[in-house]
């Protein structure tokens, strides 16, 4: 009998393997970084074969730091990043182009000119989406219309598309001898290529983008009793069911347990993405939220969230760390802001993919505003830390408009969370307490629970619940009169960012 449920998670700076236990307990991980390729100011690529050799080593090595083998893990789940995009030869395995990655915008004329002539209201309706260069849709379109000889293949079915969970995913069952070409619900709404009544690729969205569905994987549950396909030997030395994908926002939310209409999470990741469980009700946005798919569970209906996408939250510490110069490390980002009270006026509007949600404005880019001379790196740390909870009291505040929702508390995740001087900014911005849980890896976890669920070996939602627990809360301390001063500081600030780019 095996006793364990592994999860791979494929993010944006690094692929990591996690082996839980029936409690949902880590047992072992793994994790490397892969290369952040930019060739150009708004380009972000990733090399998709460094991607599927860091897949295969982490598996590896998390397994032989357990002790265990593939005969332990009752079933494999995979959660990735989302949106990135892949075209490759399902002959050869080899990829046409890097990947696109979701923060790229090489697409902005692709995304405006969809605006332009009506065919946005219509993505909008029927995807649940803004057109945005944030999505799959005109990240294929690019690739089929600037790399040689991808056109000619994608029509004569060689040439196949897939977001990370589908690239590795047909890796691990055996690449070019056979390989199983799907993708799950929450994957596929992502695309701006799937109707969300249907949950099937839409002949009009394709049209738009120039896609043959020939491309495209079958979209299946994010939780699958009927195996997507098996691990082969020589990805992990044998077979074990793949029995979970999800996106790993939607994996956040269900290792965080929001299975009732109501509940939301917040990961804190490279950027940050909240998103609110609607259950079987399909809430289309008046505010600038996202409409998506949260989970598919079996054969029962899907359920549906409101998500406020932010592209830069994390990544901007990481700027002070890479091109500042200003911290060494993430951790140190905390300390240099402690040295101040407040932010001294400085606000920091990290557009620089454009802005998302609730926004949406691709001519946005970053701005620091409010400087004078008294201002020091701790200020600017400062404001890094405040811009990411500002833009997350701008998603709630959206969430809340569409919604009614108003939330008794924010349970939040991510490599951000362990920044407590940001955590307790979080709940004096938006004036809740903010919970966070023992297992901060919840999109591993999730992706683990949509593959032990399949298999029988957590039965009921109701089972995963009882694993969650908190593990620190924090509360509001700012005066009512502080937080609005403050939130009305960030909104001047966000308007100085409009207007950069055509
Ligand atoms: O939509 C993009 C999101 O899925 C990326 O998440 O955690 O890999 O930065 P992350």
């Amino acid at each position: 009998m095996a006793d364990f449920v592994g999860a791979l998670d494929q993010g944006t700076t690094s692929t990591r393997f996690m082996i839980f236990d029936h409690g949902g307990n880590e047992i072992a991980r793994h994790q490397l970084e892969h290369e952040q390729i930019l060739p150009q100011a708004g380009w972000v690529e990733h090399n998709p074969t460094e991607i599927w050799e860091r897949t295969r080593a982490v598996v590896q090595t998390t397994l032989n730091k357990a002790r265990l083998d593939h005969a332990d893990l009752a079933a494999f789940g995979i959660t990735n990043q989302r949106e990135t995009t892949l075209v490759w030869n399902r002959r050869t395995g080899r990829p046409y182009h890097n990947a696109i990655v979701w923060q790229d915008t090489r697409t902005d004329r692709i995304a405006s000119a969809l605006e332009r002539d009506g065919r946005g209201d219509v993505i909008r309706h029927r995807a649940g989406l803004p057109p945005a260069t944030y999505f799959s849709g005109g990240k294929i379109q690019w690739i089929l219309e600037n790399v040689d000889g991808v056109r000619e293949a994608a029509e004569k079915g060689d040439a196949v598309f897939g977001n990370m969970d589908t690239w590795v995913l047909w890796n691990l069952t055996g690449g070019p001898d056979g390989g199983v070409h799907v993708t799950d619900v929450t994957n596929a709404s992502r695309t701006m290529l799937m109707d969300l009544e249907t949950l099937d690729w839409d002949d009009e969205l394709l049209s738009f983008f120039g896609v043959p569905r020939s491309m495209l994987p079958e979209i299946r549950p994010s939780s699958s009793p009927e195996p997507y396909g098996v691990t082969r030997a020589g990805s992990l030395g044998g077979e074990v069911p793949l029995t979970g994908i999800l996106g790993d926002q939607q994996a956040a939310t269900v290792g965080q347990v929001c299975f009732a209409p109501g509940e939301a999470k917040n990961t804190y990741g490279t950027g940050n993405f909240l998103l609110l469980n609607t259950g079987e009700e399909l809430v289309r946005s008046k505010a600038g939220m996202l409409t998506t798919v949260c989970y598919q569970f079996g054969d029962d209906r899907p359920v549906f969230a409101l998500e406020g996408s932010i592209a830069v939250t994390g990544s901007a510490v990481q700027w002070l760390r890479d091109q500042l110069g200003i911290i060494s490390g993430a951790a140190q980002s905390e300390a240099l802001a402690r040295q101040v009270d407040d932010n001294g006026g400085v606000y920091f509007v990290p557009a620089f993919s454009g802005l998302f949600a609730p926004y949406w404005r691709s001519d946005a880019r970053g701005a620091i505003v409010g400087l004078s001379r008294f201002n020091t790196n701790a200020h600017l740390a400062r404001a890094t830390l405040e811009s990411i909870c500002y833009q997350s009291r701008d998603v709630v505040e959206a969430m809340h408009a569409d919604s009614g929702v108003s939330l008794d508390v924010l349970k939040v995740d991510g490599g951000v969370t362990a920044n407590e001087l940001c955590m307790q900014m979080q709940a004096d911005i938006l004036g809740v307490p903010v919970s966070r849980p023992v297992v901060a890896e919840t999109t591993a976890l999730g992706a683990a629970y949509a593959a032990g669920l399949a298999t029988g070996f957590w039965s009921t939602t109701d089972e995963l619940r009882s694993n969650w627990n908190e593990d620190r809360r924090w509360e509001p301390t700012w005066s009512e009169r502080r937080r609005t001063e403050g939130y009305a500081g960030w909104k001047k600030a966000v308007e100085r960012t409009y207007g950069w780019v055509d």
